[in-house]
């Protein structure tokens, strides 16, 4: 059976309503343009809403407009730039299904025909009003005659075409479902991706948040593999607005929760969820990972992942994302403000101010220019540090596992007896690795110079508290900077417990290092984006546990992403399935790692759906994905 496509143009094809945007153009020297704007998106609504007769509304809006012929052309100049993001996207069906698509509006012609002309739509296939000119020019009303003028002028004229076949009604108004009211359509899709109504909404066989959502349903899409506004995404944690503005824009379906859920919840949750936003508190299990059926990706809002079963989710096909340098100058700059602090004994002396001593003195009171600054763990905060410490006038040594790229004059030490034995404030940068449980106590700290500041901004369970109290109560250290604790409160209502409380010139902060505004804006903007890449892309540049591949932007091709179990010979058998459908590869990227395989194949546009079954159906395939 044909298939038509009636198809409403304010606010759906364009995401703007054409008369307030006149208004904005004819009113711009008007005193009173504000206010008769206002007037004109009140009276819109109403007979949207279906709350005025359309006559009515199109004669009072008329006559706030004060337009006139030359307007027009401004107006379908700045039409142009307000095309619907969808519709954008699927010029191609405009093109391809020109005789079975019809735009009616009870907008007017004179700037409808203009912009979908454009995309294919035929000018003899656009149904809308005209307007009526006095001799000056100006817009003086419109044809009465025209059966869209009148109350369910839409449907009359449907009645009108006569059209044989299963017919659609696309838009997001009353005067578009009145259509299939009539009895004149089957299925009235309430498009809501620039409008949202619910009296409309109330009507409507199936919401469509975009034009790919209409064409899925119909089996017709061809811009995009899946509606983007499929994909659900369940944000927990009090994520940062910013992430949920970049999914949204994305056309995500979002849910959005300000606490954690407890792993029943999450068993049952995740079931219909594609990608899940967490912070440090949300444990992600096995089993919440096995339940999962549509999971394509975890964002990790936060450094850390050890609340995620990695391997679990690599099992599964799932990508892990994180933020792994998006707090590192909050760190760094606290540690600098640390450096300083505690070579000026400032703990202490603030101490005695608040409990009303005054201590003038210079002694024991350092500048940090020319002093020695001996970085333990050179990665992401370590390195950075060293740059500002540098330019602040220090002199830097640092100390790691691996080799890395001293920045500036900075110097590397062959062991970490070495870096102990000059330095004069130590710090330490290492990550959390189980082999650095307890790696810096007794012997560390005696290996230290009298009088050096130590500071630890890394992880807790690091180093040897007591060790440290020690080296603190005994004057060998001059004083110390702890941000991160073995044990640390659970929440703000706990008490802090430890040995360090008290002891002199030491700065204690409960694991704020990177907990600043900057950080968390940066978190909120770099984990959507790295989902964004991998859902559109397949790229994984940055996943904590996917074999990490940076793929270039598709063009004409088929994208398929093919996810297996790390075992020999799944290339070949891929490869032997396209050579039996005589496809061409247009590119072809491996990467493994000790789990899995990832293979992503850009082939010629056309292929064959058997094609893709035989490549599902090679064994230890754990996941495959279509994008074109
Ligand atoms: P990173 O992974 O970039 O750098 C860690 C470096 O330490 C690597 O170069 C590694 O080779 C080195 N390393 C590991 N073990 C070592 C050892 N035993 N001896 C010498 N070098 C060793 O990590 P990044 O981003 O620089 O973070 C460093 C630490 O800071 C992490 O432990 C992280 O959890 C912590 N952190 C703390 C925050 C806070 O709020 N206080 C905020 C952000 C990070």
């Amino acid at each position: 059976m044909k298939k038509y496509f009636i198809i409403d143009f304010d606010s759906t094809f364009t995401n703007v309503e054409a008369l307030d945007l006149l208004g904005e153009i004819s009113l711009s020297n008007s005193s009173d343009k504000a206010q008769r704007l206002e007037q004109i998106k009140q009276i819109t609504d109403n007979g949207m809403d279906g709350g005025m007769s359309f006559r009515e509304s199109l004669v009072k809006r008329l006559k706030l407009l004060e337009a006139k012929k030359q307007h027009l052309d401004q107006l379908v100049t700045r039409l142009k730039e307000r095309i619907s993001i969808s519709f954008h996207r699927n010029e191609e069906f405009f093109r391809k299904h020109a005789d079975h698509i019809y735009i009616l509006s009870n907008g007017f012609k004179e700037f409808i025909v203009p912009i979908v002309t454009e995309y294919g739509v035929k000018p003899d296939h656009v149904y809308a009003n005209t307007f009526e000119f006095d001799d000056q020019d100006n817009i003086i009303g419109f044809d009465q005659n025209n059966i869209l003028s009148r109350n369910n002028g839409k449907a009359k004229q449907i009645e009108r075409l006569r059209l044989d076949g299963e017919v659609s009604v696309i838009g997001d108004g009353y005067t578009d479902y009145e259509i299939k009211e009539a009895g004149l359509a089957s299925k009235f899709y309430a498009f809501t991706e620039n409008v949202s109504r619910d009296k409309v909404l109330e009507k409507a066989d199936h919401v469509a948040p975009s034009l790919d959502e209409v064409l899925y349903l119909n089996k017709m899409n061809t811009a995009i593999s899946y509606p983007k506004n499929r994909i659900k995404v369940l944000l927990l944690e009090n994520i940062h607005p910013l992430a949920e503005k970049i999914l949204k824009e994305e056309g995500y379906q979002l849910e959005v929760h300000s606490g954690s859920m407890d792993e029943q919840e999450l068993i049952e949750k995740i079931k219909k969820v594609s990608i899940i936003g967490i912070r440090s508190k949300t444990q992600i299990t096995e089993k919440v990972i096995d339940s999962a059926q549509r999971l394509l990706a975890v964002g990790a809002f936060c450094i850390g992942t050890n609340q995620i079963d990695l391997q679990a989710c690599l099992r599964k096909g799932v990508a892990v994302f994180n933020a792994p340098f998006s707090n590192t100058r909050s760190v760094v700059e606290l540690a600098i403000a640390e450096i300083i602090m505690l070579l000026r004994k400032i703990p202490e002396r603030t101490k005695e101010m608040h409990q009303g001593k005054w201590h003038k003195s210079a002694q024991a009171s350092y500048e940090i220019r020319g002093k020695k600054l001996g970085i333990i763990g050179y990665g992401n905060i370590g390195s950075q540090l060293s740059v500002l410490a540098e330019n602040l006038g220090m002199e830097v040594y640092y100390y790691d596992l691996v080799e890395k790229l001293a920045m500036g004059n900075v110097k590397q030490c062959q062991t970490m007896d070495e870096l102990l034995g000059l330095a004069d404030v130590v710090t330490l940068h290492v990550d959390g690795r189980g082999s650095n449980r307890s790696f810096f106590g007794k012997e560390h700290f005696r290996k230290m110079k009298p009088g050096a500041a130590f500071i630890n901004l890394s992880r807790g369970f690091i180093v040897d508290i007591e060790s440290l109290r020690d080296a603190l109560s005994s004057g060998h250290l001059v004083g110390a900077a702890v941000d991160v604790f073995p044990q640390e409160p659970k929440n703000n209502q706990e008490e802090f417990i430890s040995e360090l409380r008290g002891m002199p010139n030491t700065i204690l902060t409960p694991h704020i290092g990177g907990s600043t505004q900057e950080a968390q804006e940066n978190i909120g903007h770099f984990v959507p984006n790295q989902i964004i890449q991998y859902i559109n892309t397949g790229s994984t540049s940055n996943s904590v546990n996917f074999p990490q591949v940076l793929l270039p932007m598709l063009k004409n091709a088929h994208r398929l992403m093919h996810i297996h179990h790390n075992v020999p010979g799944i290339l070949a058998r891929m490869n032997l399935v396209f050579a039996k459908h005589q496809i061409n590869i247009v590119g072809q990227y491996l990467k493994t790692n000790e789990t899995i395989g990832y293979v992503i194949t850009d082939i010629d546009k056309e292929y064959d759906a058997q094609m893709i079954e035989e490549l599902k159906r090679i064994d230890h395939t754990i996941r495959f994905r279509v994008l074109y």
